[in-house]
């Protein structure tokens, strides 16, 4: 039974937790209340403090200072197993998956139920991955590895494992970040049914329409304190991302006019089997072609192919006129192509290099006078694109793994950009990008439009294609279904080539 004091406390509380790396404060003054059957949002600019705040809770980290209460109790957890014993799951922003295990393993890591003679029960494993993947909605393979499983699929494993400890606590640090509409909205349905059963629930995002649509009551953080917390109902995303920057941030979307030359990206009938089919389409100087589509239409893959990184088995790839090897991404590089994967931290970054070393990863060969690299030229380039971006780090010799989520992001693209490349593909370049730096971003790619760049911009969210393309193309189950100049693509014409359904266009 529960006593009377835990019952009337909440289920969890910080007040002015602070947490410090050497010299680096990642939090200066943490403070979150969440309550039983509620949904608590947590919001704040790529470094505000979020993850850290998560990770003290979930005992990865441990606080220098402050108070942490859980169900009115003061509680200090050295170890993950400690906050899992007191009903706290948590959905880390990256997946933290073993490659070689199973799905089932996976969810059931470190805590295998076993049968009356001590064995570890396979078939309940199975049966309860089964069932949890049913409330979700999700067809995934239970017995697969998780090696080369889509981010989507890794994060839907993450929220399977969280929602499997059955918690009172769930917490997830940007879950749906990965994730398409559909997966969104069962997300949401199962987190709402959590609510309703009486669980405290924190969800971390930087889409603001997840937030009202979601939660009940929201905390914003800036540069590691507390700003405020605010029932939903009673504010607004203007007065929500003025607590989050200290100013209005007007223009999400500057698109600035550029002018259109001559075709610099020629794909011709790209195709492979049973991944896409017939791909044709161009991408001239100046120009942002928007590539949409549902997560999983296979935009990821054709970028891939168009760079070099995974095969195809017929169709040609021009660049300026000439026609690009296959499977061989260095050539690619070389002649001007440049692709911003979707998946950054496995595809993009080496976690223990500095960020100087991650952004001038790719233009070591050109840096270098006679075979030797001169760090000023290095820290130089790094520099600049860093401060374009707004990189936010103690240091530019930190360990990139050290940053937060979203600066982390900005170094994949600060290194793609430093090739000075005359095509980039992006994929999903604002996912996990704070509002105002997600303006920057827009606003630097309408930039290098400008100074000629031919730009191919993958991304989900309808709003930033339609803002920023000049043209947009669709794609749905591996085929080009739809293109639109600007003028034409409005989010209904654009949702109908992306689903086929009137109903989901409207
Ligand atoms: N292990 C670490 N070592 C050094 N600095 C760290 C470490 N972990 C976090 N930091 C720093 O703490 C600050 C807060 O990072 P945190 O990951 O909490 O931000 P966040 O609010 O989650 O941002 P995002 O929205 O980008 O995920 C950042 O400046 C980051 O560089
Ligand atoms: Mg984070």
């Amino acid at each position: 039974m529960a006593s009377d004091a835990e019952a009337s406390a909440h289920a969890l509380e910080l007040r002015r937790v602070v947490k410090s790396f050497g010299p680096v404060v990642a939090l200066r003054s943490g403070s979150l209340t969440l309550d039983r059957g509620s949904i608590h949002a947590l919001i704040g600019e790529n470094g505000a403090g979020k993850s850290t705040l998560v990770k003290i809770i979930a005992g990865l980290y441990r606080r220098d200072s402050g108070e942490f209460l859980l169900d009115g109790e003061s509680v200090d957890f050295t170890s993950t197993a400690q906050s899992k014993a007191a009903g706290i799951a948590v959905i880390y922003q990256e997946p933290t998956l073993f490659p070689d295990l199973s799905v089932v393993e996976n969810i059931f890591m470190g805590r295998q139920p076993t049968n009356r003679i001590g064995r570890i029960d396979r078939r309940a494993m199975r049966d309860e991955a089964v069932q949890i993947f049913s409330r979700l909605g999700v067809g995934l393979d239970p017995d697969r590895v998780t090696d080369g499983l889509s981010i989507a699929d890794q994060q839907i494993i993450e929220i399977a494992k969280a929602i499997s400890l059955d918690a009172r606590v769930l917490i997830m640090d940007e879950p749906t970040a990965a994730l398409s509409g559909v997966e969104v909205e069962r997300l949401f349905a199962v987190a709402r049914s959590l609510r309703d059963e009486g669980r405290a629930l924190l969800f971390i995002s930087h889409r603001f329409d997840e937030v009202f649509a979601l939660c009940d009551t929201v905390t914003v953080m800036r540069d590691g304190s507390y700003v405020e917390t605010t029932p939903i109902v009673e504010t607004s995303v203007d007065e929500l991302v003025r607590q989050m920057v200290g100013r209005d941030v007007t223009e999400l979307f500057p698109k600035l006019p550029a002018e259109i030359g001559e075709t610099v990206l020629e794909v011709d009938g790209l195709t492979r089997a049973g991944v896409f089919r017939d791909i044709s389409f161009t991408v001239r100087a100046g120009e942002i072609v928007g590539l949409a589509g549902l997560v999983g239409a296979g935009r990821s893959e054709v970028a891939r192919a168009i760079f070099g990184v995974d095969p195809y088995e017929s169709g040609t790839v021009r660049l300026l006129g000439a026609a690009l090897p296959k499977g061989n991404p260095r050539a690619a590089t070389a002649r001007g192509l440049a692709l911003v994967p979707e998946d950054r931290r496995r595809q993009g970054l080496v976690l223990d290099e500095g960020v100087t070393q991650n952004i001038t990863l790719a233009i070591r060969g050109k840096l270098a006078t006679w075979g030797l690299l001169w760090g000023g030229a290095e820290n130089e380039a790094a520099q600049i694109w860093a401060s374009r971006l707004e990189v936010k780090t103690a240091a530019l010799d930190a360990e990139t793994g050290t940053l937060s989520g979203g600066n982390q992001q900005k170094v994949v693209l600060g290194k793609w950009l430093a090739t000075e490349p005359k095509v980039l593909i992006v994929d999903e370049p604002t996912r996990g990008i704070d509002v105002g730096t997600k303006a920057e971003v827009h606003r630097l790619l309408s930039q290098l439009a400008q100074e000629g760049m031919a730009i191919l911009m993958i991304s989900s969210e309808l709003p930033e294609v339609l803002g920023m393309a000049d043209r947009v193309l669709v794609m749905r189950e591996g085929r080009l279904t739809g293109e639109f100049p600007r003028a034409e693509a409005s989010p209904e014409a654009v949702m109908y080539a992306a689903t086929a359904d009137a109903e989901a266009a409207r």
